[in-house]
């Protein structure tokens, strides 16, 4: 049986649209992966600072206890009085621990190894996945973009991340071991989609380290493009000593050798990031393989030539 409605209800618009006064908010993009050495804090500092050559507004903050995103941004300890912990364990507004960076237009938040201790400080605590998503809410109407440098775990510091985010933007070594955990990665996504944030989409995947001498690096290119199709951003990042360096100098590769061939990667990578729209699909749930072999030598035979070596992936949590 269907009831009809006695009443008219209005309805409203739900968002009164006027082309370009519309309110920007700013967009929060997770950089996570819970393999370390993958390139996330290179990222988070250096596509952060593309954006803000490009007159983006651009807080970056840094939820990793080693604190490198923070050190990559030249923020010394000195500089590091009140800093994401504080956020997260002790009610302290986001406001007060932002830090200029050197860079025009780029601030952060940054962290040190107390941040170590919020893992297990948060956990009795009420709404603890929700603690940066909260925080960092007075601030959405300040930047354009703020970047999420989370760290090498999927503790409650990458779930707040990603409880806060509207996108995730993962970072893929060309390496042997490419996609390895990344099956466990997405299922908290979705998880997290699940629970906490519906709005949380897999905006891009980065592809870093890639290194022109080795076939591997193509083989993992074509590998992750293959399974992520358009959500992997064109722009790959080489690996280049350059980017290494900037990191002992304070300084994102956009200053510290802004003609390299790193900058213009990571400029790229802003520009895809600024103009490609968010894709709006459900995370993959295929089973990804956990290693990609190097091509064969010729003398080996066609079976062989399979490029995936299907592994099953760690258990689920
Ligand atoms: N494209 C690159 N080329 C060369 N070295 C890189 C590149 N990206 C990152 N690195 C270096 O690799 C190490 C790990 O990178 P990092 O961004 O700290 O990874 P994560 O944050 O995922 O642990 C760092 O020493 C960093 O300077
Ligand atoms: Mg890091």
């Amino acid at each position: 049986m269907t009831v009809k409605s006695e009443v008219e209800i209005p309805v409203t618009d739900p968002q009164p649209e006027v082309e370009g006064v519309l309110h920007r908010r700013a967009r929060v993009i997770a950089v996570a992966n819970q393999k370390g050495g993958v390139g996330k804090s290179t990222t988070a500092v250096n596509l952060g600072a593309a954006l803000a050559e490009s007159g983006q507004r651009v807080l970056v903050i840094d939820m990793d206890p080693q604190g490198n995103a923070s050190t990559g941004l030249g923020i010394d300890h000195d500089h590091r009085e009140i800093t994401t912990y504080e956020v997260l364990t002790a009610g302290i507004s986001a406001e007060r621990a932002i830090t200029e960076t050197t860079v025009p237009g780029l601030s952060a938040i940054p962290s040190t190894i107390d941040l170590a201790g919020a893992d297990i400080e948060l956990v009795s605590q009420f709404s603890r996945e929700m603690r940066l998503s909260k925080a960092i809410e007075p601030l959405l109407d300040q930047y354009d973009f703020i970047l999420l440098d989370c760290p090498p775990s999927l503790g409650l510091l990458t779930v707040n991340a990603l409880a806060a985010s509207d996108e995730l933007v993962v970072p893929i070594q060309c390496e042997y071991y490419a996609l390895e955990g990344l099956g466990q990665l997405l299922r908290n996504v979705r998880l997290v989609q699940q629970s906490l944030n519906p709005q949380l989409r897999l905006s891009g995947i980065v592809l870093t380290m890639f290194d022109t001498r080795t076939k591997l690096s193509e083989q993992v290119v074509a590998e992750v493009r293959r399974f992520f199709g358009s959500r992997v951003y064109d722009a790959v990042i080489p690996r280049s000593v350059r980017l290494s360096e900037a990191p002992g100098y304070g300084q994102p590769i956009t200053t510290y050798d802004g003609g390299s061939k790193g900058a213009k990667a990571y400029r790229k990578l802003a520009s895809e990031v600024l103009h490609r729209p968010v894709i709006d699909e459900a995370v993959p749930d295929e089973e990804l393989p956990a290693v990609i072999v190097p091509e064969p030598t010729p003398e080996e035979s066609e079976p062989q030539r399979r490029r995936l070596f299907r592994r099953k992936e760690g258990t689920r949590k």
